[in-house]
């Protein structure tokens, strides 16, 4: 029997006056690859917060591994909606990525020996390595989108949580992230929030629906329940429907 990743019971939480995430039952395996989706407004990047420990539950509990996330977050790879690096300031590839292991710095400032190495490992793991020493500025938005993956893995988490990593992402750089998150799932447990369904639906294990209140799904019943348009408005173009 696999080991529970992540269990949420009874969890409530509001911001000010609404509820944004109502009564949320949860188990994830160790080993599970889920996409996460749901309206805009439908509480997905507030669950991720709560899931990191960013945020507190009113009432209920989240548990990482068995544990409150505060003393998991060592476990946890980290990719936040709409990162904002200035594109224009001077910083290599490999620099980015070693600023995933900031916590590691000593007290004169200095990265353990070792991080420049797994920060090669990882950007190997996201097929960059030939970028390394180029600027992050010059990256395409995939490539760049790739890099902040590399750098959340730098530690070698358990669990990786992404926030909308395809956004504003071409097929072809969509499809390139989501077969190296593919590779990645062969080590660690993977939660991906998308607004891309069509595409996520046949390589994820699990769908989760977040409107307010959560939902479990197979890819299956996603596809029969957005036919009913019981979740949002119905399916509206040919290639990609929007949620
Ligand atoms: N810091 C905040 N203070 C007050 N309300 C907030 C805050 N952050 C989010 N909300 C509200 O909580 C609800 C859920 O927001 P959340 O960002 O989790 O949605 P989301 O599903 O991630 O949306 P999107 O698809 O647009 O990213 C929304 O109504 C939002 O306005
Ligand atoms: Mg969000």
């Amino acid at each position: 029997m696999k080991e529970k990743a992540l269990s949420i019971e009874h969890l409530n939480f509001q911001y000010d006056s609404a509820l944004a995430l109502e009564d949320v039952h949860l188990d994830i395996f160790e080993g599970e690859f889920v996409g996460i989706f749901g309206p805009n407004g439908g509480g997905k990047t507030t669950l991720l917060k709560l899931i990191l420990g960013l945020l507190e539950p009113m009432t209920g509990k989240v548990l990482l591994f068995g544990k409150p996330p505060e003393e998991m977050r060592h476990l946890i790879g980290y990719v936040p909606q709409a990162i904002r690096l200035d594109r224009d300031f001077p910083i290599s590839v490999l620099e980015v990525v070693m600023m995933g292991a900031l916590r590691k710095l000593n007290w004169l400032g200095r990265y353990p020996k070792d991080v420049k190495r797994r920060a090669l490992d990882a950007l190997e793991q996201v097929g960059l390595s030939h970028k390394a020493q180029s600027s992050f500025g010059t990256l395409s938005g995939g490539e760049a989108q790739r890099t902040l993956i590399a750098r959340a893995i730098i530690d070698t988490p358990r669990l990786l949580v992404l926030d909308e990593p395809t956004a504003n992402i071409d097929p072809e750089g969509e499809q390139s992230i989501l077969e190296k998150l593919r590779e990645l799932n062969k080590t660690m447990t993977i939660l991906m929030v998308t607004h891309d369904l069509q595409t996520i639906v046949d390589k994820v294990g699990k769908l989760l629906c977040v409107q307010r209140k959560v939902t479990c799904l197979k890819a299956k019943e996603v596809c029969e329940h957005f036919a009913l348009g019981l979740y949002h408005t119905p399916l509206t173009s040919k290639n990609h429907f929007s949620i």
